[in-house]
């Protein structure tokens, strides 16, 4: 694994890789473990003192924390009665939620993995919910044709964030919402911070939410482990859905937690 890890170490920044890192993960993990109640890859959220606490049904198979994600990026503005995209959207879990409980008047779930998006397709079959392969840096919808783009998890994968921001700008309706999570190496985060000051979107709330995020590793830790030994798979296999989950003491989990990876979330505006 160390060796792997210092191979890789030079490449890892560079677009190409990422994009093809993120290609490989993802169509592998739609197809490989395609079980039918794992809805999300997202590291979940804890909400803070000012927001209004979410009533979930108790069920332990509910990722409740990576739902909740979704919930409150996706509360910061109204989206009942709106066309609504989400860039990134995995196995399709955060798209079913919105569609269904905040009321879009149709909701279109995009991502690069055409194994993800049949999977999505075939796990959430709603009438105001379709899943579409396409990339964040090339969005095949026309100009002004979107009232809010979501985003949850996913920018720190693509080639280039300078492109991916200006396919949402010319998406967007005049008017329209940018909501938007995700991590970036401490380093990194002014860079990102930047890419956006410097995308023509308006900033209308930037939140540093790493300690919530923390806070929901650390809440759903003994769910996610049971979650994982119920997948019946060779040790090695565990182990490395554990790191990819984000448990106690995984990489990202110490990461977030020492700081030196922080996780933000942003809303923005077309003028
Ligand atoms: C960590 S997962 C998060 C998935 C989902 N948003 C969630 O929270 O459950 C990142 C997702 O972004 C997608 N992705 C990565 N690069 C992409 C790109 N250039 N265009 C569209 N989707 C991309 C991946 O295929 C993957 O499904």
């Amino acid at each position: 694994m160390n060796i792997v890890k210092t191979i890789l170490s030079p490449v890892k920044h560079f677009g190409w890789f990422k994009r093809l890192n993120a290609k490989i993960t993802y169509e592998f993990l739609a197809k490989n473990v395609p079980a039918a109640d794992w809805h999300f890859m997202n590291y979940g959220y804890t909400p803070n003192a000012n927001e209004k606490p979410l009533e979930l049904p108790d069920d332990p198979k509910l990722q409740r924390y990576s739902l909740q994600m979704y919930h409150y990026l996706a509360s910061k503005t109204n989206l009942e009665g709106k066309t609504v995209l989400e860039v990134g959207s995995g196995r399709g879990g955060g798209a079913r939620h919105i569609s269904n409980y905040l009321k879009p008047a149709s909701y279109i779930g995009m991502d690069l993995a055409q194994n993800a998006v049949d999977l999505a397709n075939k796990l959430h079959a709603f009438p105001n919910l379709k899943f579409i392969q396409g990339s964040a840096e090339a969005i095949p919808l026309g100009d002004n044709s979107i009232d809010v783009i979501i985003n949850v998890e996913s920018s720190h994968a693509y080639s280039s964030v300078e492109k991916f921001l200006s396919e949402v700008k010319r998406v967007l309706k005049p008017g329209g919402y940018f909501l938007t999570v995700d991590f970036r190496d401490a380093e990194l985060m002014d860079a990102w911070k930047n890419q956006i000051k410097n995308s023509g979107l308006e900033k209308i709330e930037e939140e540093d939410i790493t300690a919530q995020v923390v806070q929901a590793m650390e809440e759903e830790d003994s769910v996610k482990r049971e979650r994982i030994r119920n997948l019946n798979v060779a040790l090695k296999w565990q182990n490395l859905f554990a790191e990819f989950a984000g448990v106690v003491g995984s990489g990202i989990h110490t990461k977030l937690k020492s700081r030196k990876r922080l996780y933000y979330r942003f809303v923005l505006r077309k003028g």
